[in-house]
């Protein structure tokens, strides 16, 4: 099987770039990284992307007049380099329709919450605030509006009763690390279509797990 080219777009730490990059190193992984984007230049990620011999671009989202200016000349490298799915891992910057629309269910986000609940910012804050005892990570396709749009892989992760917004983020990180690569994966082997508002996974089994939080004695 062809590898499918991947883009990895982030604006910081790169944590789940960095993840990314090490899943498709394995000989068996049907995906390569050919570009590392940021429209930051002093994201932490891209050091660790260049440490990795991955190719990487800086694309300034101060330097153009419009999202749409600063999308059309991210387009243009990506669609240059050959990129058939776009990773965002941490990418701080909201997508233009038209860019929504030219990379359809070509545009992959990660987001440290079990979506359709607590989209946008100060997302563990805000769950340990609602008091919920099971938090999560979410891959899906991207759409124009923020965290939306089919789901591929969801992990469930358990709050403590003394977590705090850093404890609980490094608890949800680490599952991050686990579902990115994952939907990489389903996606670069063919068993991962977006149809409608959802997606439809092949060859899927049902985990046994159950994650009950308080656990039941
Ligand atoms: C991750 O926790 C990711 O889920 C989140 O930003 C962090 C980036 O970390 N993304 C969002 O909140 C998107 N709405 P990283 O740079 O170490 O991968």
């Amino acid at each position: 099987m062809a590898h499918l080219k991947v883009a990895i777009l982030i604006s910081g730490r790169g944590s789940n770039m960095a993840a990314l990059i090490e899943a498709v190193q394995m000989a068996d992984f049907p995906a390569e990284v050919v570009l590392v984007m940021s429209n930051r230049s002093h994201a932490v990620g891209l050091e660790v992307a260049r440490a990795a011999n991955i190719p990487t671009q800086v694309i300034r989202h101060g330097d153009f007049d419009s999202r749409e200016a600063f999308d059309a000349a991210m387009t243009e490298v990506l669609a240059a380099a050959g990129v058939r799915l776009i990773c965002l891992a941490g990418f701080m910057r909201l997508l233009s329709t038209e860019f929504c629309q030219r990379w359809h269910d070509s545009v992959i986000n990660i987001h440290p919450s079990l979506l359709p609940a607590f989209k946008g910012m100060h997302v563990h804050e805000r769950m340990l605030e609602a008091g919920v005892r099971i938090a999560g990570c979410t891959v899906h396709y991207v759409r124009p509006a923020m965290d939306e749009g089919p789901i591929l892989v969801q992990a469930a992760v358990p709050i403590a009763a003394d977590d705090t917004a850093d404890s609980l983020s490094a608890r949800i990180l680490e599952q991050e690390h686990r579902i990115y690569p994952l939907a990489v994966r389903l996606i670069a082997e063919g068993r991962a279509r977006a149809a409608g508002g959802s997606v439809t996974l092949k060859n899927f089994e049902l985990p046994e797990q159950r994650l009950i939080n308080p656990p039941p004695r």
